[in-house]
C-alpha cells in the first residue's frame, strides 16, 4: 500500500532535544548530576507542551534514582492529534555531562499510542544491539564468544578485530572477561548506553557491538532509534532481586522472551530526536559561540528512514528575551 507523505513532527521533537541540551550544558563539568538533569528536564516539558499532539509520557526517567523526572504517565503537548507515546531521556550520560566527558546526549522517541513496551517495574534489562551491517548475527541467548564470531562475519572483519562497547559495572565482570578471551576489542563506558547502541550503527565509528545489562527505559528509547536507522537489538528483563522476580511473575511478564525490535516497538511510525549535550561520536556537544549557542542534532523516522542532520546555531539575545529555559 502507497502512503503518501504525512506531517512529520521530526522539526519539533528536535527543538526540544536543542533546548534540553542547552540548557544542561550550562551545568558541564560542575560536578552536579541533579543540576543537569534539572535544567534538562524542565527544558523538554516546556519544548515538548509547545506540540500539537496528544503525548503521553510511557517511558519516562528518573524514578531509578530519584531524580528530577518527566514521569510515566505524564501528557504532553497541545492535547489534540495524534495521539502520541513518548519515550524520554533528557540526559542520557548525567554523570558523565556533570563531568564534562563525551557521550553524553539528549533523546526523545515518539510512536503511535500503545505501541511502546512498558517495563513496569524492572529497571534493567540484558541489551545486545548492532548497526544495519549485522542486524541479522545477533542473538542474546548464545554465547557473547558466538555474537562476536558472527558480528564479525557478517560486516567481513576478523574477530579480534570487531569492537564492543559494555558498560563499566561489576555486574558485568564475567561478561567483560568473556570478550577479553575473544581477543575482541572492548571500549568500557562509564554511561550512556544509548549512544552505545547508536555508536554500533554509525558508519565510520569502528564500534560494531553493544552488550550488556542497562536501564529498561534507555533500552526503549534506544529501540526507537534502531527502528528508525535499521539496525538491531534483543532485550531480556532483568529483574535485580527476589521481589523483583515475583513481581514479574504477578504481571504475567516472561522473564525468558526475548524482546525484538517489534516487542520494545511495535509502530512502524516511530520518530527519534537526539542532540549531543558533550561531543560524542556521532553528535558534536553544545557549544557556546559568544552571541550564538551551536547544536547538532539527528532527528530520524522509522516510516521513511529518512535521517536528517542539524546544525542549528541559536541567538542567545533573541531567546532571552523569548523566555522559557535559560541558557
Ligand atoms: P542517566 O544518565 O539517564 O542516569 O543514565 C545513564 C546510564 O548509564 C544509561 O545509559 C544506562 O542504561 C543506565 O544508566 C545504567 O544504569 P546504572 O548506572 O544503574 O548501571
Amino acid at each position: 500500500m502507497i502512503v503518501k507523505p504525512d506531517r512529520n513532527i521530526a522539526l519539533e521533537m528536535v527543538r526540544a532535544t536543542e533546548a534540553a541540551a542547552m540548557a544542561a550544558s550550562k551545568w558541564m563539568g560542575r560536578g552536579d548530576k541533579e543540576g543537569v538533569d534539572g535544567a534538562a528536564v524542565n527544558a523538554m516539558r516546556f519544548m515538548l507542551n509547545t506540540v500539537h499532539m496528544e503525548g503521553i509520557v510511557v517511558i519516562g526517567e528518573g524514578e531509578k534514582d530519584e531524580a528530577p523526572m518527566l514521569f510515566n504517565g505524564e501528557r504532553l503537548g497541545f492535547g489534540n492529534d495524534p495521539k502520541i507515546d513518548i519515550a524520554v531521556d533528557p540526559i542520557d550520560g548525567t554523570r558523565l555531562a556533570a563531568n564534562g566527558l563525551p557521550n553524553a546526549v539528549s533523546v526523545v522517541a515518539f510512536a503511535d499510542r500503545g505501541s511502546m513496551f512498558d517495563p513496569k517495574h524492572i529497571f534493567y534489562m540484558e541489551k545486545i544491539a548492532t548497526g544495519p551491517g549485522a542486524a541479522k548475527a545477533i542473538d542474546i541467548n548464545a554465547p557473547i564468544s558466538e555474537n562476536i564470531k558472527s558480528v564479525a562475519k557478517a560486516l567481513g572483519k576478523r574477530p579480534d578485530d570487531v569492537t564492543v562497547v559494555a558498560l563499566d559495572r561489576p555486574r558485568h565482570e564475567k561478561l567483560i572477561q568473556e570478550i577479553r578471551d575473544t581477543h575482541a576489542r572492548l571500549r568500557l563506558i562509564m554511561d550512556g548506553d544509548v549512544a552505545g547502541a547508536l555508536a554500533t550503527c554509525k558508519p565510520n565509528t569502528g564500534i560494531d557491538l553493544l552488550v550488556g545489562i542497562g536501564g529498561s527505559p534507555e533500552a526503549v528509547i534506544t529501540a526507537c532509534a534502531i527502528k528508525c536507522v535499521g539496525g538491531n537489538m534483543q532485550c531480556k528483563l532483568w529483574p535485580r532481586n527476589e521481589e523483583e522476580v515475583k513481581k514479574c511473575e504477578e504481571e504475567g511478564m516472561d522473564l525468558n522472551k526475548v524482546l525484538k525490535l517489534n516487542d520494545l516497538v511495535s509502530s512502524d511510525n516511530v520518530y527519534f530526536a537526539a542532540t549531543g549535550v558533550t561531543d560524542g561520536d556521532w553528535l558534536d556537544g553544545v557549544k557556546y559561540l559568544g552571541d550564538t549557542i551551536q547544536t547538532s542534532s539527528l532527528v530520524m523516522r522509522s516510516r521513511s528512514g529518512t535521517i536528517r542532520y542539524i546544525t542549528a546555531e541559536h541567538q542567545l539575545k533573541k531567546l532571552q528575551r523569548l523566555g522559557g529555559p535559560e541558557y
